[in-house]
């Protein structure tokens, strides 16, 4: 198991180039299932997420290839049962029931378990496909979905705590073969269902209103393959946004969209950092002192759960009081106790941690818990003074492609040591 040292206290200066979305990506690739095609998907990051997702779709029967970022499936044949020992590594991996039903109208795949940050039910997902026509059944920690054909309908994704993502993008990945039109009201609006949509509509879909809470959805005979890449993945860039606020410097990130980053980067403004580009390049330098900051997690285009503990850890030494408030997964904080026990002065009150500006952090053995939790603590090693080692860093392997390396080329005093 990898270990992460960081010697901190090193600004970071320099351009890093920013990878393509994971969130993206594993729902693209899903899609795949959707044709006998072949379909090519370039811009795919070197990630352990995406490599199980690729295991599962050549589990499923599909040609998997795989060249420098550039993967290509061919899933001439499909099987419509993905079980634990494949799906288990992997959240995400539920999002291959959509695909499997458009195109199989069965599908079985082992349920999901709960998270580090809360509970994870797939009951609007669920729900979306018993109106499409599908009959569930939750047996022996799996979960079937079956129809004997699927027909339009209206649907309304909007759980306890607002939309789903995935649950959006399994119900259109069903939608888009079925007959009749399909409406999903309460849609969610990401930029990475977005570009579902767009890869979709490439393979012959008929999907409009993807980025609005309303998805039409005029189900078609079928797919063909197609050519997508895949967007810039806004969290990572969000992520090596706040390194360079956070180890001070002047870091440059490229290749991004800068609307995908509004509600970071107005954060980061109101938080005294220079944020400005042109042309899906975009800098970010000190312009005067840290300023404290209460902000609110929302669904797009608010501020995103996924840069929710980052952020904890940039205002850990902002002057006064902040607060961060998480309304999507009300229990992801495991962060905290790890940036306590870096001297941040952070409390929990329900769904917010309030948090009190100290002057400094000191490095200390931590442990990280889940992807976003592990970035915050790689964010603060930067800032703290003396030596911060990360344990179980194969969190962060799930989700950002060489962090370590890149912020290396920065600057950062990092290394990555074998155990
Ligand atoms: N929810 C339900 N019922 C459902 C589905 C979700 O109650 O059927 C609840 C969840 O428990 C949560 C809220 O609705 O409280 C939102 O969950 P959502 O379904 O939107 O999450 P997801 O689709 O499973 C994706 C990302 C997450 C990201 C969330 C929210 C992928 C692979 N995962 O998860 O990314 O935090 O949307 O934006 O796209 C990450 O990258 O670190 C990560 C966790």
């Amino acid at each position: 198991m990898d270990k992460i040292i960081i010697h901190g206290g090193h600004p970071l200066t320099g351009t890093v180039k920013i990878s393509g979305s994971k969130n993206s990506a594993l729902p693209i690739l899903a899609a795949t299932l959707l044709t006998k095609d072949p379909c090519v998907i370039q811009r795919v990051p070197d990630l352990s997420d995406v490599h199980y997702m690729l295991q599962i779709l050549a589990h499923l029967g599909a040609e998997v290839e795989r060249a420098s970022g550039v993967v290509t499936v061919k899933a001439e044949e499909v099987k419509s049962v993905a079980p634990y020992e494949i799906v288990r590594k992997m959240r995400a991996s539920i999002c291959v029931l959509g695909p499997l039903l458009g195109r199989e109208k069965e599908a079985t795949v082992s349920l999901p378990g709960g998270c580090v940050i809360g509970d994870r039910p797939i009951d609007l997902h669920l729900r979306g496909f018993e109106a499409l026509g599908a009959a569930v059944r939750v047996h022996g920690g799996n979960v079937k979905v079956l129809a004997p054909s699927l027909h339009g309908a209206t649907i309304s994704l909007k759980g306890k705590f607002g939309t789903t993502v995935l649950g959006t993008d399994n119900v259109m990945m069903a939608a888009v073969l079925a007959d009749g039109t399909t409406i999903i009201e309460d849609a969610a609006r990401e930029p990475e269902v977005v570009d579902l949509a767009n890869f979709l509509n490439k393979m012959g879909a008929q999907i409009t209103g993807a980025g609005s809470s309303q998805i039409v959805i005029e189900g078609v005979k079928e797919l063909h393959g197609a050519e997508h890449e895949v967007i810039p993945d806004r969290i990572e860039a969000g992520t090596f946004l706040i390194a360079g606020a956070i180890a001070g410097g002047k870091v440059t990130i490229n290749r991004v969209r800068f609307d995908h980053l509004a509600a970071l980067t107005d954060a980061l403004l109101a938080c005294g950092f220079y944020v400005g580009g042109a042309n899906g390049v975009l800098t970010i330098h000190a312009n005067g002192s840290l300023k404290s900051l209460h902000l609110k997690t929302q669904p797009y285009p608010g501020f995103p759960t996924d840069m929710q503990a980052q952020m904890c850890a940039l205002l850990a030494t902002a002057p006064g009081e902040s607060s961060v408030t998480e309304s999507i997964f009300p229990q992801r904080f495991m962060h905290i106790s790890e940036l306590k026990r870096m001297g941040a002065a952070i409390e929990l009150d329900g769904a917010t941690a309030k948090i009190r500006g100290v002057d400094s952090l000191s490095g200390a053995p931590v442990m990280a818990s889940d992807l976003r939790a592990s970035a915050a603590l790689v964010l603060a090693g930067l800032l703290a003074e003396g030596k911060t080692e990360i344990n179980r860093v194969y969190h962060i392997d799930r989700g950002y492609e060489m962090l370590d390396d890149k912020l290396g080329e920065l600057g950062a005093h990092i290394e990555r040591v074998k155990v």
